[in-house]
């Protein structure tokens, strides 16, 4: 069909087919930045244009629909200002407050959320918050907890008014520890609030900050500023930064047969229909591809889990489990030929209840020949892995208790829901390598685990990680490269594979469930006295991810109460679990990893032990808690890595996050006060507020290593190459900031490369809230090493001037405003000392390398606070507030910082109130799409506040611990103890739906 559209102001003539939605045909024509969700249904609105001036979602719409319409997409609204002698408007108004307020992420939202913005304020410049959120709540973000988007909207709106607006920086609320607070260490120095150095203009993207002032925190120049995001720029003007915006000659798109039965046989299968049709270029079976174990989890060598997965088999072991691969010319073809694949099976006995799997007699699901086990493995027993971990005497510490407390408790299956789906594009390039362009937090470990599979040595595999649209671990996973890398294999031609989002929820990784049994022994002091956790963990079918994140479950959960007197000197704990086999989608890596789960158990047993006790549940805990000083309890029996060592815990920000979110969210004026609880004019609702304590690990010792290296440009700027990922969680943006901090210049001059296989140094990738602290040490020595030769010229430079000065010595100079400065004052510039490097006096590269193995893993620490209204008629909750105080060390950029822990809450909220993935007694899945599985929008949320509490890292050298996936521990817990306070609803398994609430307050 022939149809006539204005695109962006300019008329065009497109022939597009009858049956071709409005997306697919604006991003052949090159309109990358309408992103696509893989919804299908306008569920998610990343698609979104401007059709006629209204926010349409294209994936619902088709192209002849739009036939003399007018369409606007992000590459209409602004450019980079600066494009060489061709000057340009610059940004939209929108587009600026974007950047500047920290609002995008990953970015894969962030076009169509600008142009729902524009569509609103062209209709009305002056909006309400509310109006806002209305606005924009087509759009899903699952990266921002959308406080920053709004936040700049409405920043906008005002810009657009001709109303001037604080500039973003100089915003931030320094504060200072009280000098006596134990962390605050022995040279802190502190700022009165409100005294000179502690400006007190606030805006609402800016986070409280709690700080430490000692010497070398307050001497940095970029660490601790809100600078912009490295990439902000490319992503709100809608550039191809992602895997999938990508155009190929001869490319072929790939599609996977998903089996329809939770546990069979493949008894025969039949692809001669399928390879017949025109337009396939072919079709794959277990019988045509080697049968190599392997596991999907993106991990360092050797993998710690049971070699128990196929690229085919001619076994099925979950409904969406992989039957055969198809490429063809296009999708629609690849998706007939799928119809045309006969296929036989012979059903077995199926395995859905995780406590059906250890039961004598049960249906074996791996009964493999070739199953390579692991340390703790049986698949004879369906056990994918096993732990066993005794601290102390916990028998002993039992008998010495008052009280025994036990109770099971329950968490479900959730998933990532990153909007970008899985994506992949592999390609043999000019020299007979495959290259492999995917949308991964692993890129490293992508290469070696899919070089034995494909059957190619690891140096044929290129692996290029371009912008990634969020993965929240989900993308720590090799779960589809192998099926586009088998076709390409097979027709010698570019694939590209992208899930759909129905395959994200049936065939991709979700958070493990878990049934958690606590026991713990108190004293009626509150001393804790010996406190268990057995966890019956469900991976799914496969084993990947099921020992390390069901191993943190205790590891940080349980390590966080060590009892007080002489049991804080002896804890004693106790850590037992199982992760077993069934036949549902394998569980994986998602953000907390582990953790989440072990603290819905833990803060739920420890507010229900403080009340029956009668002691104040904020003081019951931080008696209980560890300290700075001691030992983490499980360094010495357990490691997700390597041989577990004794680590001390240094830094342990707990006690004043305590008090910061305490005063915030006005604990003392509400937790017991019969009055607050009552909501006036409404005796259907009551208020409650409830606490949760966490803590997470940072990176995994003597195992994660990050390398960096960087090299200096003639004029003066630098290329920082990093092997670490940047998911859309800033790291590019906090390792640049360090690289400057060490070099002495501003942001703009380090160009951050991440990641390519060839071209950047080895990382072990996005994971265990690692790359700030390790990827950024790594940062810092290569910084060090460039910087150490800037001085040695720099100081020969100046020598050479002379000039009746005397001599300067490298180390006496100081690198700051893209100067070296010796200490008369006398310097040389970065672009003279590049030049004369480069080109005029012994020529030298000037650059560095550094690689950083930590020996430590520093727990962040935080406490989490939650308001709710809970309707006690309908058992519906409405959480209204949410106030998080975290000690993540020294904060290196709080805008992108806070942003993780608004995100991180979001997330989590779901985890309390809504969110949860059953499947019905044939092992089907519920939710297959984002209308039966709710995630969070721009207008249902409540309040988010972050406080950061800084302390001083020792083992970094900037002070750092991680922020990423603290967020996701607490909320769920105190959202539950916030309800059990409001009206006395005691549930043990989260999601908090109406109905649990409902049924728990008809049973009191
Ligand atoms: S609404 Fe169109 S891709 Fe999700
Ligand atoms: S920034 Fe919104 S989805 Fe990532």
């Amino acid at each position: 069909m022939q149809i006539k559209l204005w695109v962006n102001g300019v008329e065009q003539e497109w022939h597009v087919a009858p049956n071709e939605t409005l997306l697919a045909a604006l991003r052949r024509h090159g309109y990358y930045g309408v992103k696509d969700g893989g919804c299908q249904h306008g569920e998610c609105g990343a698609c979104a244009v401007l059709l006629d001036g209204i926010p349409t979602n294209t994936c619902v719409m088709l192209a002849a629909q739009a036939d003399g319409h007018r369409i606007e997409t992000i590459e209409g609204m602004g450019k980079h200002p600066d494009l060489g002698w061709r000057k340009t408007e610059g940004l939209h108004p929108i587009q600026q407050a974007l950047v500047e307020s920290g609002a995008i992420q990953c970015g894969y939202c962030t076009p169509a959320i600008a142009l729902a913005a524009k569509s609103l304020l062209d209709r009305n410049p002056n909006p309400t918050e509310d109006e806002v959120r209305e606005a924009i709540s087509g759009v899903l973000c699952r990266c921002t907890g959308y406080l920053k988007p709004v936040q700049a909207i409405l920043r906008a709106a005002a810009m657009m008014r001709g109303e001037e607006v604080p500039p973003i920086e100089g915003e931030v609320e320094t504060l200072a520890f009280p000098t006596d607070w134990p962390g605050s260490g022995e040279d802190a120095t502190t700022a009165k609030p409100g005294s000179e150095s502690s400006p007190l203009v606030r805006t609402q993207v800016m986070p409280r900050i709690w700080t430490v002032m000692r010497p070398e925190r307050q001497a940095m120049q970029r660490v601790g500023k809100p600078e912009i995001k490295v990439d902000a720029v490319k992503l709100v003007q809608g550039k191809p930064a992602f895997a999938a915006d990508i155009e190929m000659r001869g490319m072929l798109i790939a599609k996977v047969l998903h089996s329809p039965v939770a546990h069979a046989r493949i008894k025969r299968i039949d692809v001669s229909k399928a390879r017949a049709l025109p337009g396939v270029a072919a079709v794959l079976t277990y019988k045509d591809i080697p049968r190599v174990p392997y596991s999907t989890a993106g991990q360092s060598d050797p993998i710690p889990g049971p070699l128990d997965t196929f690229s085919l088999d001619e076994k099925v072991r979950f409904v969406g489990d992989r039957v055969a691969f198809v490429a063809a010319e296009t999708e629609e073809i690849a998706e007939q030929a799928l119809k045309l694949i006969e296929v036989e099976y012979e059903p077995l006995p199926a395995i859905l209840d995780p406590e059906d799997a250890l039961k004598e007699g049960a249906p074996i699901i791996h009964d493999e020949p070739d199953y390579v086990n692991f340390a703790e493995s049986d698949p004879k027993r369906n056990l994918a892995a096993q732990i066993r971990i005794d601290i102390g005497d916990v028998e002993k510490g039992f008998q010495e208790a008052d009280r025994i407390y036990e109770a099971e408790y329950e968490v479900p299956k959730v998933q990532q829901s990153h909007i970008e789906p899985h994506v992949v594009v592999t390609y043999w390039d000019e020299d007979d390598r495959l290259v492999i362009r995917t949308s991964t937090q692993v890129p490293f470990h992508v290469r070696r685990i899919l070089a034995p599979v494909l059957g190619l040595p690891i140096k044929r595999i290129r692996v290029i990680k371009p912008r990634i649209g969020g993965g929240f671990g989900g993308k720590q996973e090799v779960l589809i490269e192998d099926v586009a890398a088998h076709l390409t294999i097979a027709t010698g031609r570019p694939v590209m594979y992208v899930y759909t989002r129905e395959e994200e929820f049936t065939a991709a990784r979700s958070r493990h469930p878990m049934r958690i049994r606590m026991k713990t022994g108190v004293k009626l002091d509150g001393t804790i006295t010996a406190n268990a956790m057995y966890v019956l963990s469900d991976t799914g079918a496969y084993g990947c991810h099921g020992l390390t994140v069901t191993g943190n479950t205790g590891h940080k959960a349980m390590a966080l109460y060590v009892g007080d007197g002489e049991y804080r000197k002896a804890p004693n704990i106790r850590f037992y679990a199982d992760v077993v086999y069934t036949n549902k989608p394998p569980s994986g890596a998602y953000r907390g990893y582990g953790v989440p789960q072990g603290f819905w158990a833990v803060e739920r047993h420890m507010e229900r032990i403080a009340r029956d006790l009668g002691l104040d549940p904020i003081a019951f805990r931080l008696k209980n808690a560890i300290r700075a000083g001691e030992l983490h309890p499980f360094s010495t029996a357990w490691s997700e890595g390597r041989e577990p060592r004794p680590e001390i815990i240094h830094t342990v920000g707990l006690e004043e996050c305590v008090a910061q979110g305490k005063a915030v969210i006005g604990w003392d004026q509400k937790y017991g006060n019969p009055e607050w609880h009552q909501v006036p004019g409404k005796p259907h609702l009551r208020r409650g507020i409830g606490v949760a304590m966490v803590m997470q690990g940072t990176a995994i010792p003597y195992l994660d290593m990050g390398g960096a290296s960087i090299k200096m440009n003639d004029d003066g700027s630098f290329n920082l190459m990093v092997g670490a990922t940047d998911l859309g969680t800033g790291s590019d943006t906090v390792l640049a900031q360090m690289a400057a901090e060490v070099l002495g210049v501003p942001v703009e001059d380090i160009i951050v490369y991440s990641s390519d296989t060839d071209f950047t140094p080895f990382d072990k990738g996005a994971y265990a809230s690692s790359t700030t602290y390790i990827s950024g040490a790594a940062v810092v020595k290569a910084a060090q090493q460039a910087a150490e030769r800037i001085r040695i010229r720099a100081a020969k430079m100046l020598n050479n001037r002379g000039n009746g000065h005397g001599e300067v010595k490298p180390e006496e100079i100081r690198l700051a405003d893209r100067k070296a400065v010796a200490p008369d004052g006398r310097f040389v510039t970065m672009e003279e000392i590049a030049l004369n490097s480069l080109h005029h006096a012994d020529q030298e590269q000037i650059m560095g390398i550094g690689s950083y193995v930590s020996p430590v893993a520093p727990p962040p620490f935080a406490a989490q606070f939650a308001e709710v209204t809970v309707d006690i008629e309908t058992g519906a909750v409405t959480v209204d507030r949410l106030v998080m105080a975290v000690d993540s060390g020294v904060i290196v950029n709080p805008i992108t910082a806070s942003g993780q822990i608004e995100g991180g809450m979001t997330q989590a909220l779901g985890y309390a109130v809504c969110e949860e993935l059953k499947y019905d007694e044939q092992g089907r899945p519920r939710e297959k799409d984002w209308l039966n599985y709710h995630i969070f929008r721009a207008n249902e949320m409540p309040k988010l506040e972050t406080i950061f509490v800084e302390t001083f890292e020792p083992s970094h050298p900037f002070g750092v611990k991680a922020v990423a996936e603290i967020p996701m521990d607490g909320v769920a817990p105190a959202v539950a103890n916030a309800v059990l306070d409001a009206c006395g609803a005691d549930i043990l398994d989260n999601p908090l739906t109406p109905e649990k609430v409902w049924r728990a307050l008809r049973r009191k």
